[in-house]
């Protein structure tokens, strides 16, 4: 068994943040969204990576390496445009070979182990009628937003339809998928959809038309597609309900810590109140403050004077004199000062490198 997980895309619903960086290296709990779909992929026992990389490549690239860091194999496969998900197999193939395979996408974070999933679909492979695809869905409120599935009396899944204006179910399909190698005649008989893209939906209905078992399960645990603010923010807090208090950094005696929290080493914490659940990663100094829960704040951040709550704050940004910053995403090397007295709540999406003075 391989996987294939795919970080390419444009992102285009996290601009600002993704005319800098891959959407899949937004950290959520202080770790990018892609080492999640990694380490699900090792936890599962599967040790041949490939990851579909776009335009960002390069920094997926430098900041995945070779995988031994997961305990894996990666092998880069680049997409020069975002031609669809099931683009993304036809490229693969090479890498695939004859190979069952799970699919996952890069910015889908899910709470439910893998592994039971992956093994479901081992042992289906060898009854007498084995499956050629197996996904997964959850019940959605908002199911124009997702692939939509309906399932006969008995479970069989008999339509699936990308992103319906009229949705025949609330039943989504989530970004991760198990083929067999049926899947390359697949990808390569349909053709592009509406959007310009070969859809994965179109080629799972394209298995089910050609008489082909598709296997579904049901998932019981939270699942998030982080594509855009509020869904990273819900990732974000969901994650940190879920750490385990660990002080590395320096805490000083004026300083509070509440609840969950971690506090990576090189971090210094002056004269402030945590309330978790946060995570403050290594060398931040968080001097007069107060971080509230479901904050993460990233390496080498300064917070100074200022107030933040269920943000996610990335990599070396400065945030000065501010009252309070809620429901934010602050990209890496932003600096967020106040240069008046008065107190009001901001929320803010900035990019990498910005610079705001509020007034
Ligand atoms: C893709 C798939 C869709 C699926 C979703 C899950 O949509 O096309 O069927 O439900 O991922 O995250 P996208 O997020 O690429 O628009």
């Amino acid at each position: 068994m391989k996987a294939l997980i795919l970080a390419g895309g444009a992102g285009t619903r996290l601009r600002p943040i993704t005319h800098t960086s891959a959407k899949q290296l937004v950290p959520v709990a202080n770790k990018p969204i892609l080492f999640y779909g990694i380490e699900a992929m090792a936890a599962a026992g599967i040790v041949e990576i490939g990851i579909i990389v776009g335009d960002t490549r390069a920094e997926v690239m430098s900041t995945v390496g070779d995988g031994s860091q997961f305990g894996v194999r990666i092998t880069y496969i680049p997409q020069d445009q975002p031609l669809g998900l099931a683009h993304c197999v036809l490229i693969a193939h090479d890498f695939l070979g004859d190979d069952d395979f799970v699919m996952y996408l890069g910015d889908n974070l899910l709470e439910q182990d893998l592994a039971a999933f992956v093994q479901a679909f081992e042992q289906a492979r060898l009854s007498e009628a084995p499956p050629a695809a197996q996904i997964l869905l959850k019940k959605v409120p908002d199911p124009h937003r997702f692939g939509i599935a309906t399932l006969d009396t008995d479970g069989n899944v008999v339509h699936l339809v990308e992103k319906p204006a009229d949705p025949p179910s609330d039943l989504a399909l989530v970004g991760v998928y198990l083929f067999d190698r049926t899947i390359h005649l697949a990808v390569s008989s349909i053709e592009p959809s509406p959007r310009g893209e070969l859809e994965i939906t179109d080629a799972i209905q394209w298995l089910i038309d050609q008489g082909y078992r598709v296997r579904c399960e049901l998932l019981t645990g939270w699942w998030i597609d982080t594509g855009k603010l509020t869904p990273l923010l819900e990732a974000n807090r969901l994650l940190l309900e879920k750490i385990v208090t660990r002080i590395d950094g320096t805490v000083d005696d004026a300083s509070i810590i509440d609840g969950r929290v971690i506090i990576e080493a090189g971090a210094i914490v002056t004269n402030s109140t945590i309330r978790g659940p946060v995570a403050i990663g290594r060398g931040a100094r968080i001097t007069d403050s107060f971080i509230g829960p479901f904050s993460a704040i990233g390496d080498d951040c300064e917070v100074t004077n200022s107030e933040v709550e269920h943000s996610v704050i990335m990599t070396r940004s400065t945030i000065t004199d501010i009252p309070r910053l809620e429901d934010s995403l602050i990209g890496k090397e932003a600096v967020v000062n106040r240069t008046q007295l008065r107190p009001r709540a901001l929320r803010l999406m900035v990019g990498d490198h910005c610079q705001i003075d509020v007034e």
